[in-house]
């Protein structure tokens, strides 16, 4: 009946859009975004054969290569330590499996009414968050918690607020079938890709399979590309690798406040991912209104995790408030003053939790909170940012979200400033405010483009480095 009803309109829509893709694959999105398409028909859309800076081609591979690999394991190095290695990593996917997977992380193809894609809940300008306390659904309905940053999703080993998921590949399915999320059925989901005039290639090319998509395969690209999302070269890493000069005086203390015994932060937000991937019961409040979310506690079996969250990764942290599952906290400074505010205050009378023994009442003063804010902003990189794509596969616009025009307003002021901190002879003064690229010019990095690779490829981590010391070290009186 209506469900029918609808999916019989969806399959219409979707055959009627792919034959419109066939012929003209840019005129298919025209009439929602009221771009001005020439008329003139766009090469066919290539998978890219490199991988992301980053990492390294080894076979048909993309490894990952970064300064950290260098130190020995998190034991022995104590908890602040700023040598320490990183967790294993997601690696090992094709370059063209990475590509295929930013196509359809960005296509709102991907979901029931064709409006939602995973990049309308994770922008990359918004640190992969979306700056909301919870988000909203593809038909409008507000969701339960806060989205995630993604970036270095491709280190943890339990996804979600609550862990649950123990993959980037079934963490996939939740927001794609999610009624208050992307809203799709794999019926359709597979029928919709097999149906495009372009998708099925591009799996055959990603995958070396002569059969149709399948679900697997969807899901796997996007666990390519997520894992992509790499960003360890902040002014943090800078001073963590021996350039000292990288944080200023409040920094540092505020990263010493971070590592002290008192506050404990490290403990749980441990260095170099600033989580140590663990559930902990902190007992963080809802906003007003709202019930008690139990997170990791949800059976008798794991009843000790009542009120428990994955400790979340500081990366970029500055980017993605609101901050917690709940999105209470609109400032840094407001997170970390919950921690000085009294051991269990925030939690609800009756509600018996079993704080975390690290949950103290470390007292840390107004300054000492601001001096952590300001060396969580020092955890800020987003070099690596890929690109958006120029068109996708599916012939459908970007999802509003992400649009150009509207990135382009909200971010024009930033961007003129970003760019020209960035260093005046590097290549992003070649911006100009006409090209497609206006939104892709703080998106700078990532190689899936060909305008990029020729940087990316020549890209190592110490000329890197070099490039943003520079621009971080120009811009440093503004963390004060
Ligand atoms: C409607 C908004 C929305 C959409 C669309 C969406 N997500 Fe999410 N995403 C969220 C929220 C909210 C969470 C946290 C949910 C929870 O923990 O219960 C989340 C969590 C995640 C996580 C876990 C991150 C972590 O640190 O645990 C990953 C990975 C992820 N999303 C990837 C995706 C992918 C891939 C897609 C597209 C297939 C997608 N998301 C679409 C909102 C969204
Ligand atoms: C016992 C482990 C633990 C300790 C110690 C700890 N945290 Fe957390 N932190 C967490 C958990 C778990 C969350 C998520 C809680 C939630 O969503 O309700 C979190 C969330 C945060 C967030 C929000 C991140 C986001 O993306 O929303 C910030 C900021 C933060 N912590 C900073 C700190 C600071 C600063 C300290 C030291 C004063 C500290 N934490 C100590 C476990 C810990």
């Amino acid at each position: 009946m209506n469900s029918w009803l609808s999916l019989a309109v969806l399959c219409c829509a979707v055959l009627c859009q792919s034959v419109a893709v066939g012929a003209a694959p840019r005129l298919a999105g025209a009439g929602f975004t009221g771009e001005d398409f020439s008329g003139v028909a766009p090469a066919p859309i290539q998978l890219s054969t490199q991988c992301p800076p980053s990492f390294e081609l080894v076979g048909q591979q993309c490894k990952l290569v970064n300064l950290y690999q260098q130190y020995d394991s998190l034991q022995n190095k104590g908890v602040g330590g700023t040598k320490t290695a990183l967790p294993a990593a997601r690696d090992g996917f094709s370059p063209q499996q990475i590509d295929l997977g930013r196509f359809l992380f960005f296509d709102p193809l991907l979901s029931a009414n064709k409006q939602q894609a995973c990049a309308s809940c994770h922008q990359p300008d918004k640190g992969f968050a979306d700056g909301k306390a919870v988000s909203t659904g593809a038909f409008g309905q507000q969701g339960k918690r806060s989205a995630p940053t993604l970036w270095n999703v491709g280190f943890l080993q339990k996804l979600f607020w609550d862990g649950r998921s123990p993959s980037l590949e079934q963490q996939a399915a939740g927001p794609l079938f999610a009624p208050d999320e992307m809203a799709n059925t794999p019926e359709k989901l597979l029928h919709d890709l097999n149906a495009n005039a372009v998708y099925p290639r591009l799996f055959a090319e990603a995958f070396a399979n002569k059969g149709p998509i399948e679900l697997p395969q969807i899901v796997t690209a996007l666990a390519a590309f997520q894992s992509s999302l790499i960003s360890l070269n902040s002014r943090y890493d800078h001073y963590a690798h021996g350039f000292h000069q990288a944080l200023n005086e409040t920094e540092i203390k505020g990263m010493n406040v971070f590592r002290s015994f008192v506050a404990r932060c490290a403990e749980c937000h441990t260095p170099p991912l600033f989580t140590n991937q663990q559930i902990a019961v902190i007992g963080t409040p809802e906003p007003e209104g709202k019930p008690f979310d139990v997170g990791a506690g949800t059976t008798e079996e794991t009843a000790k995790l009542r009120g428990g969250f994955k400790v979340p990764t500081l990366r970029n942290v500055a980017l993605t408030a609101p901050y917690m599952h709940s999105g209470r906290f609109a400032t840094l400074e407001e997170a970390a003053e919950f921690y000085s505010k009294g051991r269990g205050h925030a939690v609800p009378k009756g509600e018996k939790l079993l704080l975390h023994w690290h949950i103290w009442e470390p007292k840390l003063s107004a300054e000492e909170n601001q001096q952590i804010a300001a060396f969580l902003q020092t955890l800020t990189d987003q070099s690596l940012t890929p690109q958006l794509p120029k068109q996708l596969p599916s012939g459908l616009p970007l999802p509003a979200e992400v649009r150009p025009q509207q990135a382009a307003e909200q971010a024009s002021q930033q961007t003129q400033q970003q760019t020209t901190a960035w260093t005046p002879t590097s290549s992003t003064t070649a911006w100009t405010p006409t090209s497609s690229q206006t939104t892709e010019a703080p998106l700078r990095g990532h190689p899936l483009q060909a305008t990029q690779s020729a940087k990316a490829a020549t890209w190592t981590p110490t000329q890197n480095n070099t490039i943003s010391q520079s621009a971080e070290l120009a811009k440093n009186g503004e963390h004060k």
